[in-house]
């Protein structure tokens, strides 16, 4: 098994002395592929901020990110934009569909972006829709889909590119009980059926129990000690580890 994603003493700090805020403290952590992960950890303690290291989004202060073999801090501004978007498809907790777009046209942004034709578009948006259950919506205004469908419609043009690594990030936080499990289930099969890498960051314990390991983001480090391994975990052992770590 290879690594997709590997993060080795990863530090960040946001902002100048004096306001410097020491975010992650070294966070050592490895991916391999077709496995589904998911860190948690409380508000503030530096999720959004992993996974924007991850993806090259924002740059470390110290550590490196391996992403599919390849150190982000070796590449130039535009070889990690490329390589982003070669490998990393992005969850987002308030979807970030851009509104003036159809569903359609959401989902096919990533491929026309590398430049595919507009048949090709097409021929990869459609059955993604129909899988998803919004191709009845397909001519649909952001605005005019339900949560669920517009976290459907973001996994939808996550996958789309075919990126190997999917990013997601509270993506059932902005969405009731029941879209929210419609949508982890979806995130499972996106790794069993399509054999994707995911990682999720959240702090949805019901959402960690997708997962084939849990792993806890604490005072900026990654807990070396509590690992859950799943899938199939129990919500409650979640919430055990949660209240052992005080979080
Ligand atoms: N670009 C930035 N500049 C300065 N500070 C930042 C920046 N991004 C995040 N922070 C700070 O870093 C800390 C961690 O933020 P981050 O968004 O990574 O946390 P999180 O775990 O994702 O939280 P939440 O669960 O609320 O989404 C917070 O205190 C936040 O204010
Ligand atoms: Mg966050």
């Amino acid at each position: 098994m290879s690594a997709i994603l590997r993060v080795e003493g990863l530090v960040k700090v946001h902002g100048q002395e004096p306001s410097a805020q020491t975010v992650l403290r070294g966070v050592d952590f490895e991916l391999e592929a077709g496995r589904f992960a998911c860190v948690m950890g409380p508000s503030g303690s530096g999720k959004s901020t992993l996974l924007h290291l991850i993806s090259g989004l924002d740059e470390p202060t110290a550590g490196r990110v391996e992403l599919a073999g390849r150190d982000l801090a070796r590449l130039g501004a535009a070889a990690r934009t490329v390589l982003r978007r070669e490998e990393v498809g992005y969850v987002f907790q308030f979807f970030h569909l851009l509104p003036n777009l159809t569903v359609e046209e959401n989902v096919g942004l990533p491929l026309a972006i590398q430049g595919r034709s507009a048949s090709e578009v097409d021929a990869a948006v459609a059955p993604l829709l129909a899988r998803f259950g919004i191709g009845a919506r397909s001519h649909a205004f952001p605005h005019q889909l339900s949560g669920g469908e517009m976290q459907r419609t973001s996994i939808a043009r996550a996958l789309a590119g075919g990126q190997p690594l999917l990013l997601c990030d509270e993506p059932t936080g902005n969405l009731s009980q029941k879209a929210g499990l419609e949508v982890m289930r979806t995130l499972r099969e996106v790794c069993d059926r399509d054999g994707r890498s995911v990682l999720l960051v959240t702090h949805n314990p019901r959402d960690a129990t997708f997962a084939d390991e849990v792993r806890f983001l604490v005072d900026g480090e990654i807990s070396t000690e509590r690992v859950l391994r799943g899938p199939g975990l129990a919500v409650e052992a979640v919430h055990e580890a949660l209240a052992a770590l005080a979080i």
